[in-house]
């Protein structure tokens, strides 16, 4: 069984992708949407919340976990991750796929915590050197998709004060999972620019390790768990990637 966890949301863009890669594996996601947004909060504090996370994952009967959270991936430079079950890291998986994409510019649109950590970057340069990049937080994106408003002219609004001063841009990466699902106005602010989202690759990444692990095919179940509210996380779930599975609360230990 494939474990995925985000703060919120965000992370069921990678749910979409791993799906598409595994049809068969069983998966379970955990939203933290009692503290959603994670990006305004201090390293130290994220890896608390991932503790418990992998903590519960671990119970669920994870085998494998596929990060869809960015922003712990910062965490996580500083402090390690909190499991002893195999693990993909977001970052890992953006770094291959701009090397792969053979752009010369990459503007990686992000959270103020991943943007501090300068992880993008670092992976970016270990993996496609001569790349220049440049990180830009994005702090106002995040409550917006979380709230069901993707779709809204305050979140074109949002997006638009955010891309506006870059002025042309060869390429975005999405470097917070929640931002694919604000792609219809970046494609309208930045028709010529390249996106590029990791979790593309961070499902090819799933599908090379449950090859290597040997994880058997099972019935392609989805669970679904939220720290916060089970129905409000229930219908922004339909709204983004449609009615793919169970909802629940998540009994866990801080929230
Ligand atoms: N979707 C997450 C990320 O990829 C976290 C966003 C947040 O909670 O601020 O960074």
């Amino acid at each position: 069984m494939i474990a995925i966890f985000d703060s919120g949301l965000g992370g069921l863009s990678v749910l979409a992708r791993v799906r598409e890669a595994l049809p068969l594996q069983d998966v379970v996601y955990l939203a933290d949407q009692a503290r959603v947004p994670y990006g305004d909060r201090g390293l130290e504090e994220i890896h608390a919340y991932a503790v418990e996370n992998f903590a519960f994952l671990e119970r669920m009967g994870g085998d494998l976990i596929v990060v869809g959270c960015n922003t712990s991936c910062a965490a996580a430079q500083l402090y390690g991750w909190p499991t002893g079950l195999p693990l993909l890291d977001l970052f890992d998986a953006a770094g291959e796929a701009v090397a792969a994409a053979g752009v010369g510019e990459a503007v990686v649109l992000a959270t103020a915590a991943t943007v501090r950590s300068g992880g993008y970057a670092r992976s970016i340069t270990r993996n496609a050197p001569q790349v220049r990049v440049r990180e830009v937080a994005a702090p106002e994106l995040v409550p917006l998709v979380e709230a069901g408003e993707s779709g809204s002219p305050r979140a074109f609004a949002a997006v638009s004060r955010i891309v506006r001063p870059l002025g042309g841009v060869e390429s975005i990466v999405y470097g917070c999972t929640h931002y694919p699902f604000l792609e219809r106005h970046l494609r309208t602010l930045l028709p010529a620019t390249r996106f590029i989202d990791p979790a593309e690759q961070q499902a090819r990444n799933a599908a090379q390790a449950v090859r290597g692990l040997g994880l058997r095919d099972e019935a392609g179940e989805v669970r679904l768990y939220t720290t916060g509210d089970p129905e409000a996380f229930r219908r922004g779930v339909e709204a983004l990637v449609g009615p793919i599975g169970a909802v629940a609360r998540a009994p866990l230990a801080g929230v």
